[in-house]
């Protein structure tokens, strides 16, 4: 059984909605086990649980949000030190733009490291149902892509 960690951080509940949408679509695969957790929740061992990881956050101030970025701190060097190595994707709930977060978010996971297996989803402005509809397809890929071995 494949293992797919889903970490979030959340301000004003944008990219809670939008983790949750992840969540749902990732559920309709059998053969992968997801894990839903907000980033000041998660720590090292989530991550060494898993196989592939789904981040969300917002970007504030052109810079991915500090909550993912905090749970990024404190298991980059843990991690390292594991000969072995993730696949990942990405939504950024956000105002207006999010391709700093993005950026910033990519230069992070190479060091991991992480390979990017899905196109960065970019979701400007309120939720609305395409967006959800949009997480939801972005956590199936991820964990279809993981139970198939074709990552
Ligand atoms: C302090 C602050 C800074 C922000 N900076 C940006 C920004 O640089 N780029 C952007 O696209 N949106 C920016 N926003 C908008 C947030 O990304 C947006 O409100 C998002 O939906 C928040 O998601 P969350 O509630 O899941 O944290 C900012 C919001 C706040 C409160």
């Amino acid at each position: 059984m494949k293992h797919l960690l889903i970490v979030y951080h959340s301000q004003s509940g944008t990219n809670a909605r939008l983790a949750q949408a992840a969540l749902r679509g990732a559920l309709q695969e059998e053969g992968t086990e997801t894990r839903l957790l907000r980033a000041v929740d998660a720590d090292t061992s989530d991550l060494l649980w898993a196989d592939g990881v789904l981040f969300g956050a917002a970007e504030n101030f052109g810079y991915l949000a500090g909550g993912l970025t905090d749970f990024l701190a404190r298991t980059f060097y843990p991690a390292q030190m594991q000969p072995r190595s993730w696949v990942y994707g990405t939504f950024i709930g956000t105002g207006n733009d999010g391709s700093g977060a993005v950026r910033q978010l990519q230069r992070i996971a190479r060091g991991y490291p992480m390979r990017e297996v899905a196109e960065p989803l970019v979701l400007r402005g309120p939720v609305i149902d395409t967006a959800l509809a949009r997480c939801e397809e972005l956590g199936l890929t991820l964990a279809a892509g993981l139970a198939m071995g074709i990552f």
